[in-house]
């Protein structure tokens, strides 16, 4: 067998050489231009319902980059921390750094892992005052529960930005686009490796379209008027190559995370007994399939990992080392109790999982990682 862990589709440009040509007639190739105004439109209508506004980015780091630098914007001075997951990717960790704030690492739910309410409010009794900004992770594209974040927000006068990188296609519980009717900036990244892939390229939804126009202007120089810096700002814009890509991966975007669920569901049958990932929303666009190992095999993990290569299976260990164990984050961060996260992270691996996986081919990872994984003489 030969099943990849990840087997990026974004849409084929090669075929899409007319509405290249339409782009280099138009002249435009950036600084939102028709095309990535056609996507933003879409994807609102799409996704959200046409409800409050959207904005594409470079890619998901530099829109977390903006979003917390606006919420650092809208707080007293003397606010210092980032409070997020350890339980993610560094990308969180160092759009907080990068605004001059210290990630304060909290502990995640032991069933669907994602940000443990406990952990947060726990951190926010003791560091309140200092904390600038919340961000929570959508883990793998699960649910959060967004209006506890919406209350936690006003109850103590802190932003929230929610990072949703892998959650674009995600339903909520109630069947809406994640993060729909959100009042705080929610992030999701269009990286060629998630579900909803281009080349590179990110995406900002906000039900306040006056706090996405000043987004906007911060991916823009700071420009809040014409080539007049009057807000932080950095270059994050859109090429109009990569809309394109987006424009053309919109219409698939309910058949590819469709099909994933279904995938995850054959997962979830064929390794019965294994633990999962508890799910809080109506659909999961998965990226790839976590499972926790066995405790008694978890100390053998590397040696799993190395078995199912030699038979053609990609696997990972997204995310472990979590945050606090990068050495970078050791050093700058600080963590408050991370016994969940611990346990969790050195358990979990994940698998394959694509637009075009097929059920034979998750039957064939199942029955390597049962082999791998099995005890030796048991
Ligand atoms: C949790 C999380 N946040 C942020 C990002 C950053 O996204 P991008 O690659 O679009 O910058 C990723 C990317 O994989 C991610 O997994």
């Amino acid at each position: 067998v030969n099943v990849p862990l990840l087997r990026p589709r974004p849409a084929r440009l090669s075929r899409l050489l007319a509405a290249l040509a339409e782009i280099e007639n138009s002249g435009i190739y950036s600084n939102f231009g028709p095309v990535n105004t056609r996507f933003e439109q879409e994807v609102l209508h799409a996704v959200f319902s046409d409800i409050g506004a959207c904005l594409t980015v470079s890619n998901a780091t530099a829109g977390l980059m903006i979003a917390m630098r606006h919420a650092i914007g809208a707080n007293p001075a003397g606010r210092r921390y980032a409070l997020m997951p350890s339980f993610t990717f560094a990308a969180a960790a160092q759009a907080a750094l990068w605004n001059g704030l210290t990630p304060l690492l909290c502990d995640i739910e032991a069933e669907g892992w994602t940000p443990s309410a406990s952990a947060e409010d726990a951190l926010i009794k003791r560091y309140g005052n200092e904390i600038a900004v919340i961000v929570p992770y959508a883990t793998f594209g699960n649910g959060l529960d967004l209006d506890r974040y919406r209350r936690l927000s006003e109850r103590h006068g802190i932003p929230v930005v929610i990072d949703a990188a892998a959650s674009l296609g995600t339903l909520d519980e109630g069947g809406q686009g994640f993060g729909m009717g959100f009042p705080h900036p929610v992030i999701f990244s269009m990286h060629t490796t998630k579900p909803f892939a281009t080349a590179e390229g990110g995406l900002i939804y906000c039900s306040d379209p006056a706090v996405a126009d000043t987004l906007r202007a911060m991916s823009n120089f700071g420009f809040g008027q014409p080539r007049l810096a009057t807000l932080p700002g950095l270059n994050a814009k859109l090429s109009e190559f990569h809309a394109l890509l987006a424009l053309a991966k919109l219409p698939e975007i309910d058949a590819v995370a469709t099909h994933r669920t279904a995938m995850a569901q054959r997962y979830r049958e064929r390794l019965e007994g294994w633990t999962f990932q508890r799910l809080t929303c109506r659909r999961q666009a998965i990226t790839f399939m976590p499972v926790l190992l066995p405790e008694r095999a978890a100390a053998r993990r590397r040696e799993i990992l190395l078995r199912l290569g030699a038979d053609g299976i990609g696997a990972g260990t997204y995310f472990s080392p979590h945050l606090a164990e990068h050495p970078y984050f050791a050093d700058t961060c600080v963590a408050g109790d991370l016994s969940v996260t611990a346990r969790i992270a050195r358990r979990i691996v994940v698998l394959p999982m694509s637009d075009a996986i097929t059920a034979d081919e998750v039957a064939a990872v199942c029955a390597a990682l049962s082999r791998a994984s099995a005890i030796e003489g048991g």
